[in-house]
């Protein structure tokens, strides 16, 4: 249940520990950082910290001149709590302890205020500083490191893999683990620890991966693994990955590997916010008396993001009966709605730096519109701008494509609708319970249920991949999703493809299927199967080649991808799954750039 954030290295009994912890932050790239830092002891024995916002080379200079080390930690930090600045980059400590941290301390608030209330105070805004500064708090109640360190990760509510060095026993490193990857390298008179193999593939190829509630001790010759207080071991495993692969997590493509995180993004994103499977915003400091009293929603991005808006007005209206428009960032400023203080515009950015949906969102504050930024990246120009901001936790999106931002985005926003339907006296808690339950639990185990199913999209993709022109139809949200298949199809295959209401069909789309064309039919909605079924027999009837993909459970004697059981209200999430591996497939089948399709960008920051 872990999400690729932030990338951790260490490295104890190597001489050259600066370059191995330097090579290694520069071999976690990948994962996509915005900081760089390590904490090393240097050849006085010293625990000294080097960190600062920017590229791994912005640090270089000052780790090196630091010009001999033998044990040290590093970090490349994902910015989720707080924005990009030196002071919120990892190591974060004390005089006594550094520690370098994944994942997400979800009690971060709690213990901020215990600490804060007997005199610690914080530099930083992140909650790893937090579980830094309760482990110093814990160091000076116990015996032992161990006990001071298992205190501490009692304390702790949410995921981390830690790393951490305390300033009075240089040579030891501790790394603990829950819910976020860490792995430690075996090697000759020298141990390693690191987020994934990719850091360490220079060094060593043996490893444990360790387990959640493992805390280790590692020296450059021994490795002390506890969990739950004992001494227990782990089986050692070898790497045979070649480092190009490595690079990608083992994954060929970032798409497919950022496909792959798709369920436990949209995890990541909804478990900050649901207590007691109800949905709760009060973290994110929203107003949430808002949806009281607007009247309108508009909902403003571009591409993917204005596609995952689609879902979100669907949801915002079945949920919380708020009339919800869906606009083109790029159009909102020629010919923008009538807005007024009753209003709440939605602004759906990935990156936030979007110049079109940048200019909306300040468009809609001029005109005196409410505005919430849903964000991927922390700290971005959109966040920094709009009255709210709600973030979600996809983790670094490096394809071009995007593909986990889309799910979050419009698990997000679904999310977001039930607690409105809420506010607004539509929705009682117990519906509201099932709902959260379908979004949270249900969907994201249906997208991994798919993707066990990634074979069958591949088949699909053959029939795909010779084609000039593909067509996507569907009605209701299956017409939403047919949208973003359509765009993923064409973004990153250069095959021409539309996506149309199926019931637009008839009113000129259809002189264009011929003969062989690929017409892919959207059918998730049980009350929508019958008139599909007819629009799908029109098509196929003039001899298209038709990929259906359905909860229908009759045979239609189509190629047909059948989805896991989900409710109806949820399954755009899976549907979702399936056209964007159809996506991925037939681009790879094409032999195309499948991560960096032609002439396009990731952040489109000029108009
Ligand atoms: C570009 C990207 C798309 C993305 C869109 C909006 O076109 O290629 O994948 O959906 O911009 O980006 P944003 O960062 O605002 O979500």
């Amino acid at each position: 249940m872990v999400l690729y954030m932030c990338g951790i290295i260490g490295c104890v009994g190597n001489e050259n520990t600066l370059e191995v912890l330097l090579d290694g932050l520069t071999a976690l790239e990948y994962r996509g950082y915005d900081s760089a830092g390590v904490a090393v002891f240097d050849n006085t024995g010293k625990l000294r910290m080097v960190k600062d916002f920017g590229r791994v080379s912005k640090i270089t200079q000052e780790v090196l001149e630091i010009k001999s080390s033998s044990c040290g930690i590093g970090h490349t930090r994902w910015a989720t709590h707080g924005a990009v600045t030196k002071e919120n980059s990892h190591p974060h400590g004390s005089e006594g302890l550094q520690i370098v941290h994944n994942g997400i301390i979800e009690n971060h608030a709690h213990l901020k205020k215990e600490l804060t209330d007997i005199g610690y105070s914080f530099k930083s805004e992140t909650d790893t500083e937090v579980a830094a500064l309760l482990l110093d708090y814990y160091s000076k109640q116990s015996e032992s490191k161990l006990e001071a360190i298992g205190k501490t990760v009692k304390r702790l509510v949410g995921s981390y893999a830690l790393g951490i060095v305390f300033a009075d026993e240089p040579g030891v490193i501790y790394a603990v683990r829950k819910d976020s990857p860490l792995i430690i390298g075996i090697g000759e008179g020298a141990n390693y620890i690191a987020s994934d193999m990719t850091a360490l593939l220079k060094y060593t190829r043996e490893h444990y991966s360790l387990e959640n509630g493992d805390i280790a001790r590692i020296t450059a010759q021994d490795i002390e693994i506890y969990n739950t207080g004992e001494r227990i071991t782990r089986k050692k495993l070898y790497a045979d990955w070649d480092r190009s692969a490595a690079e990608k997590g083992g994954y060929p493509h970032f798409m497919l590997k950022e496909i792959y995180e798709s369920p436990d993004a949209v995890r990541s994103t909804l478990r900050v916010r649901i207590v007691d499977m109800l949905p709760d915003f009060s973290a994110d400091e929203l107003d949430e008396g808002i949806f009281e009293r607007i009247s309108r929603v508009y909902i403003v991005a571009c591409g993917t993001a204005m596609h995952a808006g689609l879902i979100g007005k669907s949801r915002l209206e079945a949920y919380a009966k708020l009339p919800a428009s869906v606009e083109i960032a790029s159009e909102f400023r020629y010919n923008p709605p009538m807005l007024s203080s009753d209003d709440l515009v939605i602004v759906i950015s990935q990156s936030g730096e979007t110049a079109d949906s940048l200019a909306a969102l300040r468009l809609s504050k001029q005109m005196g519109a409410k505005t919430l930024a849903v964000v991927n990246v922390v700290g971005s120009s959109i966040a920094k701008e709009a009255d709210f901001v709600l973030y979600t936790y996809a983790g670094p999106e490096i394809a071009v494509a995007s593909t986990k931002a889309y799910s979050v985005q419009s698990a997000l926003i679904t999310l977001l609708a039930v607690r409105a339907g809420m506010l607004r006296g539509f929705i009682d808690e117990s519906f509201a319970k099932t709902l959260v339950c379908e979004l949270y639990i249900d969907a994201p185990s249906a997208i991994e249920k798919m993707l066990e199913r990634a074979d069958e999209i591949k088949e699909c993709a053959e029939m795909l991949c010779e084609s000039d022109d593909a067509f996507f139809i569907g009605r209701g949200i299956d017409y939403a999703l047919a949208c973003e298949g359509s765009l993923k199809l064409k973004e990153i295959s250069y095959i021409h493809s539309e996506a149309y209401a199926a019931g637009e069909l008839k009113h000129g789309t259809i002189s264009l299927i011929t003969e062989g064309v690929p017409v892919i039919a959207l059918a998730s909605v049980s009350a929508l199967y019958d008139k599909m079924e007819s629009n799908i027999r029109e098509v196929a009837s003039r001899g298209a080649k038709v990929i259906l993909i359905t909860s229908d459970t009759r045979e239609y004697g189509y190629t047909m991808v059948r989805l896991p059981e989900i409710s109806e209200r949820v399954s755009f999430l899976p549907v979702a799954c399936v056209l964007q591996l159809l996506a991925y497939y037939t681009s790879v089948m094409r032999g195309c750039d499948v991560d960096k399709p032609r002439n396009l960008a990731k952040s489109v920051t000029v108009e």
